[in-house]
């Protein structure tokens, strides 16, 4: 009997050299527009990489791309060296890159301004991370360096490096080798499961019109993966906490589990188990603490913090436009207004996972009666957009699969590769 297959897996690290220049007002304005912090990231990594080098029952590491902040040539070298670290305290890691990490003109702060800073291009990338993945392929698509590894016995992973253009398009470039991998793969009686960077199923149904929110043509590529049988990929770049499933026509399935950013809130990892009959188990955390000065806040309050302000600047933006300005009475007013808080909390909570306001919750309720006086508005929404996404012809069924899964399965999550089902996993941190 061999022994389960154990590793963590972690997204969207971000990291920033802040030697490059990281404070001043154009660095704040910067910062207000983001739930990921810059600055303190290397404080984040060090923490739960600290954390991931403790646990010595678990030496395999999955990142699924977004090293760095923009792909700045310094944040790279760092970053490797933060690797080295791992893998000196005796870890594997197996990495893919992100659309952030290469050919993106990236910058640092100093004073009011934003000053170039030594660029990466995605070519150099399969060179500088070879040693995370590549070398150990046993097979590799030579124009983007995508790669099978052996990550266990009988389990291989398959790394999908990003490559992508406009809008996510032009993975079709790679579905063939892609589709003769998994045909390898389950030719051998092999689980075979996949790594890329942005997602393949939207993580919530509000994003499924959202260009950057998952691959182009989703829907195709994830029928053809699940009826090549492919049951899983794990995602990233969303900054969410999701897990999502698709069925296709012919009865075939396909997981995409999303790992929120160690960058930002909930700064969550996780640790997955799967054990000979391909049963396996997701378990989510996240950091706790890091070395940084929070104000007096923990660490999830101060994520949380900086989340609700980008949410809270997201909104002025676009009041602006109606003449509201961020810092005048009507914002005041507004802010005042205790829905405004509890409106933040439910954009927030879409990315954080397990959406807590169930049918149960007074939250629920009180979502459901500020719907209910606003009828008018919300009849003429559903008359309006209705004919453009058929989610918007029920606002309130919209509203209630948004804010409350009756299910919470993003964090914490028991499922079966061969046959597609997934349950709570209960009393797991
Ligand atoms: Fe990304």
């Amino acid at each position: 009997m061999k022994q389960p297959l154990q590793f963590y897996l972690i997204a969207d690290l971000h990291y920033f050299d802040n030697a490059l220049g990281a404070e001043g007002e154009a660095y704040e304005a910067r910062s207000l527009t983001d739930q990921k912090c810059i600055a303190e990231t290397g404080a984040i990594i060090d923490s739960a990489f600290a954390r991931l080098a403790a646990d010595t029952q678990t030496n395999i590491i999955l990142i699924a791309g977004d090293m760095t902040f923009n792909g700045e040539a310094a944040s790279h070298r760092a970053m490797i060296g933060k690797l080295e670290m791992l893998r000196a305290a005796g870890k594997k890691i197996y990495m893919i890159t992100g659309n952030h990490d290469g050919d993106n003109m990236p910058y640092a702060f100093a004073g009011e301004a934003r000053i170039l800073v030594e660029e990466t291009t995605r070519a150099q990338l399969p060179g500088l991370y070879y040693e995370y993945g590549l070398r150990d392929a046993i097979a590799v698509d030579e124009q983007r360096r995508c790669y099978v590894a052996q990550v266990g016995e009988g389990v291989r992973l398959l790394g999908i490096n990003y490559f992508l253009g406009k809008k996510n398009s032009g993975m079709e470039a790679v579905m063939d080798w892609i589709v003769e991998q998994i045909e390898n793969a389950n030719a051998q009686g092999e689980l075979i499961f996949g790594m890329m960077h942005v997602p393949l199923l939207p993580g919530s149904p509000i994003l499924a019109g959202e260009g950057d929110a998952k691959i182009k043509d989703w829907k195709d590529i994830a029928t053809r993966l699940a009826d090549a049988r492919l049951p899983l990929m794990f995602t990233g770049h969303m900054h969410m906490q999701s897990v999502n499933k698709l069925t296709t026509p012919a009865g075939n399935f396909i997981f995409d589990i999303c790992t929120g950013a160690l960058a930002g809130g909930p700064c969550a990892m996780r640790k997955v188990t799967i054990d000979n009959n391909w049963v396996m188990r997701i378990e989510s955390s996240t950091v706790e603490d890091f070395d940084w000065d929070k104000n007096g806040m923990t660490a999830q309050e101060y994520f949380q913090w900086r989340f609700n302000r980008k949410i809270d600047h997201e909104i002025f933006e676009y009041l602006k436009k109606l003449g509201i300005k961020k810092n005048g009475p009507i914002a005041a007013l507004v802010r005042k207004n205790p829905l405004f808080p509890f409106a933040i909390d439910l954009v927030r909570n879409i990315f954080y996972g397990d959406q807590p306001y169930t049918r149960d919750t007074h939250e629920y309720a009180r979502a459901m009666r500020l719907l209910a006086q606003l009828w008018p508005i919300v009849w003429a929404a559903e008359q309006t957009l209705g004919h453009k996404n058929a989610l918007f012809r029920d606002i309130p069924a919209l509203t209630a699969s948004l804010i409350g899964k009756e299910r919470k399965v993003d964090y914490n999550a028991m499922i079966c590769l061969r046959h597609g089902s997934i349950s709570e996993l209960k009393n797991s941190k």
